[in-house]
């Protein structure tokens, strides 16, 4: 049986081969996640956050090497590199938000707070 993997924000589901890493089964889902180095764990652009209600990530495979070096503690705080985590079982992810529309997202907020008061 094919695992899922489902991607938040958006909630976008979807099935894959045991073994597709998160950045394959985000472009297989046409959600985009920024790289730079192509997959080798050397840019830290595809950083993502697992959801588990344990602690541990369930649905993944757990951090080799590379992905232990270059996240060290971010990896206690559920964020994984995409091209580096394979789903082997059902899997939730967040992606970060974009900078930009979190900027507008956090203007917004503070506009409608404000225009609340009057
Ligand atoms: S794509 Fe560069 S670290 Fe994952």
């Amino acid at each position: 049986m094919e695992p899922q993997v489902t991607f938040l924000p958006g909630n976008r589901t979807l099935k894959v081969r045991s073994g597709t890493n998160l950045l394959q089964a985000a472009r297989k889902a046409r959600i985009h996640i920024p790289t730079r180095c192509g997959g080798n764990a050397g840019c830290l652009m595809c950083k993502v956050e697992v959801r588990s209600t344990d602690g541990t990530p369930a649905g993944l495979t757990p951090p080799g090497e590379a992905e232990r070096r270059k996240l060290g503690p971010l990896l206690e705080q559920g964020i994984r590199l995409a091209c580096q985590a394979k789903v082997v079982g059902p899997a939730t992810v967040s992606l970060p938000e974009n900078p930009l529309k979190a900027a507008i997202r956090k203007q917004l907020e503070a506009q409608n707070e404000e225009d609340s008061l009057w």
